[in-house]
């Protein structure tokens, strides 16, 4: 069972806190709005989304190739992108309380907080500046990339001529990317500092209209392959209204938040509009040879574009449930053994007769392929609960039996059946569990 949506969040927040996924941003010091940082599951989680969405396009790709792009690029690229000049939100100032908002997201002219009256909308850009060197001037300036697209696009040609691809081929990358949103909100959803985990699929003009589809397809079950829930997740068309300056064609996959429905993946069909602005700023023919048929063309571009923070909120709201046991309330995360921070525990039922040894062994062991954790404190119920608390898929209880045969019983954290297995055979029996393939 989920609690109440508005609840939810509430709880998950603290959760997070409380068993280290993630924590405000120099908090200490009172923390800095808006900023987070993962604490050692959160960081464990976080690995894993991503190395599961870098299986997924790379290794299960041959056509696609990785790379990981520097943040500060040449000033000229924001410019051919586009992003000097557009890359906007309009902003209201409150004269009377300072407070400021995204025009597009208050109605009237009165400040939704006190009441006061509300500036002309003017444009804001998103992108943080900063200086290249020690002078601080108009021609040292440098901008973090507010997307990690621009990476890929201007290393195009270095990646065709090193790999020897052909189009259809794609480049992928995981990275951080900074936007100085108005308001960002709703715990890691949107942030100033965030990581995109992005893919530029390189196809010939004519055909990115199917290369689109079969990317929305494949995006959509890659969600569902990390374990979120289907009917939690549904396709939002962009309007005319709401496409990027770059894209011709946009869908969102959106999933339901205790918040609303709202986008954590974009595929766009960019064309060739991304290629020919740095050709035409670069001056570098960035044109692709296609040898079967003779012929020069700038390729289209197919965008995959998720959030990796993001991500990982939503499989935690996804996972996050409280179950009736006994007088209290049992918290488990639901988390696919995938993804899960930890993939096992280990527990000796007592702490004698050699269990404790006997476990830490097979931690040892364990411990050389999966992220697994050894906890011989408290009743065995006790460290059950703290483990699915985190959504540990497995605990492994060493108990009086395994002294003699050799096995241990293996309890699965949804269902709570038991099984006994091997002690040989455990690091088999969990890979096959666990890994993303
Ligand atoms: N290259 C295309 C691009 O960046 P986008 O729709 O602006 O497209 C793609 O961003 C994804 O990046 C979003 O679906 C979201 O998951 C993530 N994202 C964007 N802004 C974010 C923010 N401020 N905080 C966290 N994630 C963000």
């Amino acid at each position: 069972m989920q609690p109440q949506t508005a609840a939810l969040m509430d709880k998950l927040v603290s959760l997070c806190k409380r068993r280290g996924f993630i924590y405000p941003s120099s908090e200490i010091y009172g923390g800095l709005n808006s900023c987070y940082d993962y604490g050692p599951l959160g960081v464990e989680l976080k690995n894993n989304i991503k190395s599961c969405w870098w299986r997924a396009m790379t290794y299960h790709h041959d056509n696609i190739e990785g790379v990981d792009a520097s943040i500060l690029m040449h000033p000229r690229v924001w410019e051919a992108s586009g992003h000097v000049e557009g890359f906007t939100d309009p902003l209201v100032d409150c004269r009377k309380c300072r407070q400021r908002f995204r025009a597009d997201q208050v109605e009237g002219k009165r400040c939704p907080d006190c009441g006061g009256e509300l500036t002309e909308p003017r444009l804001f850009n998103l992108m943080f500046k900063t200086f290249m060197g020690p002078v601080e001037n108009q021609a040292a300036v440098v901008y973090l990339r507010p997307e990690t697209a621009q990476g890929i696009f201007v290393n195009f040609l270095n990646v065709l001529t090193t790999s020897r691809q052909k189009v259809p081929f794609g480049i992928a990358q995981i990275g951080k990317a900074f936007r100085n949103e108005i308001t960002p909100g709703n715990f890691i959803f949107r942030t100033r500092e965030f990581e995109q985990m992005e893919m530029q699929f390189f196809v010939r003009p004519g055909e990115d209209s199917e290369w689109f589809e079969r990317w929305r397809e494949e995006r959509f079950a890659w969600h569902q392959s990390i374990g979120i829930r289907a009917e939690k997740l549904r396709w939002h068309q962009h309007g005319k209204d709401e496409l990027a300056h770059y894209a011709k064609a946009a869908f969102d996959i959106q999933y339901e938040f205790p918040f609303g429905w709202q986008e954590i993946e974009g595929i766009h069909n960019r064309t060739d509009f991304d290629l020919g602005r740095h050709q035409e700023y670069s001056g570098k023919r960035l044109t692709y040879f296609d040898e079967a048929r003779k012929e020069h063309y700038l390729p289209y571009v197919v965008e995959t574009s998720v959030g990796c923070d993001r991500t990982l909120l939503t499989v935690l709201v996804d996972a996050y449930h409280e179950e009736p046991a006994g007088d209290e309330t049992r918290v488990v995360l639901r988390l696919s053994p995938r993804i899960a921070p930890i993939k096992a525990a280990i527990l000796p039922l007592v702490r004698k007769d050699g269990l404790p040894e006997l476990g830490q062994n097979i931690a040892r062991d364990l411990m050389r392929s999966f992220r697994v954790f050894y906890d011989e404190v408290a009743s065995v119920g006790k460290r059950y609960r703290r483990q699915v608390e985190i959504g540990t898929p497995y605990c492994i209880t060493v108990d009086s039996q395994t002294l003699q045969d050799q096995t241990v019983t293996v309890r699965d954290r949804d269902s709570m059946t038991q099984e006994r297995v091997a002690t040989g055979a455990l690091r088999g029996w969990l890979d096959v569990r666990v890994r993303y393939d």
